[in-house]
């Protein structure tokens, strides 16, 4: 074994390849970082965190041109021995900070042991996302006092971070002084700080401190506030892991269940705004506890939430009435991005030192929400012309590609999310979620959530026993009323025949209008689903507006067929692409080019918690979308009466012909007593 300290070794790191020589002796981590390899440490060296672990490899490495000696490192220390020991380390692991080099060898840095370590996605519609959050963890031992150079605890702390971490110009409140003197002196002057630096702040703020070194977790919140719902997912902000996610409905949906509602309230009641703005952040507190509860940590964890959310979420959000959003020219209080103290919007659930970060909005109607899918689903970085469309109560909608992208949002209203229909729900175990008709014997078949089985097959009703098949969600009724459309139920005008018309008893009058009855369970005691006149209404105002939004900006951007069609939204990953272009909800696109993108606003806000540098990115590229203001574009109205037909009044769905059959009925025409049409 090498003992000669003027010799030098030859060091290499994977995955990173980056290699360099070291002088015998030299710590594995001490080699990490001068070399700029990712290797991570909290307690800065000292064998207590054990974050630094790497795996040496040993034999020929005919790729790196070396050959790694059983002595290539030094000896396992009574560090690593007591780890081992205590805590557990895996056979062949080493601790970076107590391994020494003493020859040539290759190193391997484990995905757990990297700062910036990629998490990976664990289904089709989850983005990388590389860690460098905006808080962390540091160990640091700090000077004791001494009279005959008198400083403040702080300051010594302040020292110690900048010789030992290099983080320089922390600052802290006055409710964490008064926690400084106890921690340092119980931890024995080491204490584990958490330190956050926002992508505006000058400075470190120092969140929280514990006496010696502290093993807890920090943990962040996404929140996407929509309209109808507010979804959040508990992240670890070391790892990036998503331990829980969990949803409630927005209360502010008793104000008006849209968003122009909900800024009528605001305008008609005299602390309207104020009520609205207390109800959602009840609201949040509530679902910190019980998404918290779930995952069985502590709310005080909770060191950092990211919002996104439209403009009036936004605005009541943050206690700004509303009021100029509800009139032309819809000026935002603010469109950039904010950050903010978490107590400053009573947010009483988390940490008393939890930071907020809001992404930017991009126009009056067009928020913060739709800057996170620009920054998941990256229109902006697209060769093709990409769709991108955010189902909701409020739709957004991007149309662009790496030379120009265009924004809107369109007011859809709940329909989609399974509110304003007979049998609606939430997507729920027991809810509707596929449907199939066939067109011959006009029959239904469906799956409920819950269950794999169709309700045609065997075993299905023991598979449903416990959850009951209790209503249609978003994605079962959209299916529904495209099946229904193929199968001859409904014309193009949308238009359910009665049973003459269609051959089946299921077509059921209903005064003048017609339902389809899609499951009845009554002899049972359970429900009756059908599909009314009045869903197949509400599915057709909804898709029309989400169509016509698209279509302006097709117009705006000069095209007049889209690449490909991303599906976002809570549930865009359950919306199935046949179905949706049936029912002319979007642009006709080759199918095997519309695809889902799951609840992109919602990872959006993800990448944004776990990756201080993406806030950059995302304020960047907000200024570069175009926004198209629908609410005064009289075209919006002309492409929204067309589109109101299924699929389409006047557009042509070439993709949809060789996959779906649509009979060219008229129920109205036949039907003198009928009388829809005229209604309409
Ligand atoms: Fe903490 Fe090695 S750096 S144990």
């Amino acid at each position: 074994m090498p003992n000669d300290m003027t010799a030098d070794a030859l060091v290499i790191f994977t995955p990173s390849g980056k290699r360099g020589r070291f002088a015998i002796g030299t710590p594995v981590l001490t080699a990490a970082r001068q070399l700029g390899v990712d290797l991570d440490s909290v307690c800065g060296g000292r064998g207590i965190c054990s974050k630094c672990q790497i795996t040496p490899g040993y034999g020929e490495f005919a790729k790196h041109g070396v050959t790694v000696e059983d002595g290539a490192l030094s000896e396992w220390n009574e560090v690593e021995a007591r780890y081992k020991r205590i805590r557990g380390l895996v056979d062949g692991r080493r601790l970076g900070c107590q391994a020494k080099v003493q020859g040539d060898v290759v190193i391997d840095v484990p995905p757990e042991s990297q700062v910036h370590k990629q998490v990976i996605r664990k289904s089709a519609t989850m983005r990388d996302i590389v860690m460098d959050p905006a808080t962390r963890l540091l160990y640091v031992e700090v000077a004791e006092p001494d009279m005959h150079e008198p400083t403040g605890d702080f300051e010594r702390l302040g020292r110690a971070l900048k010789e030992q971490w290099n983080v320089e110009g922390v600052a802290a409140e006055l409710s964490l002084m008064r926690r400084l003197q106890p921690a340092l002196r119980k931890g024995d002057w080491k204490v584990t700080v958490a330190i956050h630096k926002g992508n505006h702040d000058a400075r470190y703020r120092i969140l929280d401190i514990w006496p010696g070194y502290h093993e807890g977790r920090l943990l962040g919140l996404a929140i996407d506030l929509g309209s109808t719902t507010i979804a959040a997912h508990l992240c670890d902000l070391q790892d990036g892991s998503v331990l829980a996610s969990a949803g409630v409905m927005n209360p502010q949906i008793r104000f008006g269940e849209d968003l122009m509602s909900r800024v009528s309230y605001a305008m008609m009641n005299p602390g309207g705004d104020v009520e609205m703005t207390s109800a959602v952040r009840t609201a949040i507190n509530g679902l910190i506890q019980s998404i918290c509860t779930e995952a069985k940590v502590d709310p005080k964890s909770i060191y950092e939430l990211v919002f996104v959310c439209n403009p009036v979420m936004h605005h009541l959000l943050l206690g700004i009435d509303p009021v100029e959003l509800g009139q032309a020219p819809f000026a935002l209080a603010t469109s950039s991005s904010l950050s903010l103290d978490a107590r400053d919007l009573n947010l009483a659930a988390v940490n008393h030192a939890a930071r907020v970060y809001v992404l930017p909005c991009i126009a009056g109607h067009v928020g913060a929400d739709c800057a996170a899918v620009a920054l998941s689903e990256e229109p902006n970085k697209s060769k093709d012309m990409v769709l991108i469309v955010d189902v909701g109560t409020n739709a957004e909608l991007l149309l662009g590609n790496e030379t120009r992208v265009l924004a809107c949002s369109s007011p859809t209203g709940p329909a989609f999310e399974g509110a304003q229909i007979s049998s609606g729900q939430r997507a729920a175990p027991g809810a509707i979620e596929r449907v199939e008709i066939d067109p011959a014997t006009k029959e239904p078949r469906f799956k409920v959530i819950g269950s794999d089985l169709w309700s045609t097959d065997a075993g299905f009703s023991a598979a449903t026993a416990s959850s009951g098949i209790t209503g249609i969600c978003g994605s079962g009724i959209i299916e529904a009323v495209a099946e229904m459309r193929m199968a001859g139920l409904v014309d193009q005008q949308g238009l359910i025949g009665s049973p003459d018309q269609t051959g089946t008893a299921r077509a059921v009058p209903e005064g003048r209008t017609h339902s389809y009855l899609l499951h009845d369970a009554t002899d049972q005691g359970g429900p009756r689903i059908m599909v009314t006149q009045g869903d197949i209404r509400a599915i057709q105002l909804a898709k029309a507006a989400l169509y016509a939004g698209a279509r302006l900006l097709m117009d705006e951007m000069g095209i007049d067929k889209v690449d490909r069609v991303t599906l976002a939204g809570a549930f865009g990953a359950h919306i199935s692409p046949k179905h949706a272009m049936v029912l002319g909800m979007i642009p006709d696109a080759p199918l095997d080019r519309v695809t889902s993108a799951g609840n992109a606003a919602g990872t959006g806000a993800r990448i944004a918690l776990c990756n201080v540098a993406a806030r950059n990115q995302i304020e960047e590229t907000v200024h570069h979308i175009h926004k198209v203001e629908t609410a005064i574009e009289p075209r919006f109205q002309e492409h929204f009466v067309n589109a109101t037909a299924i699929p389409h009044a006047t557009d042509l769905f070439p993709h949809l012909v060789g996959v779906a059959n649509l009979p060219e009925n008229n129920f109205n025409a036949n039907s003198g007593t009928d009388g829809t049409r005229r209604r309409r």
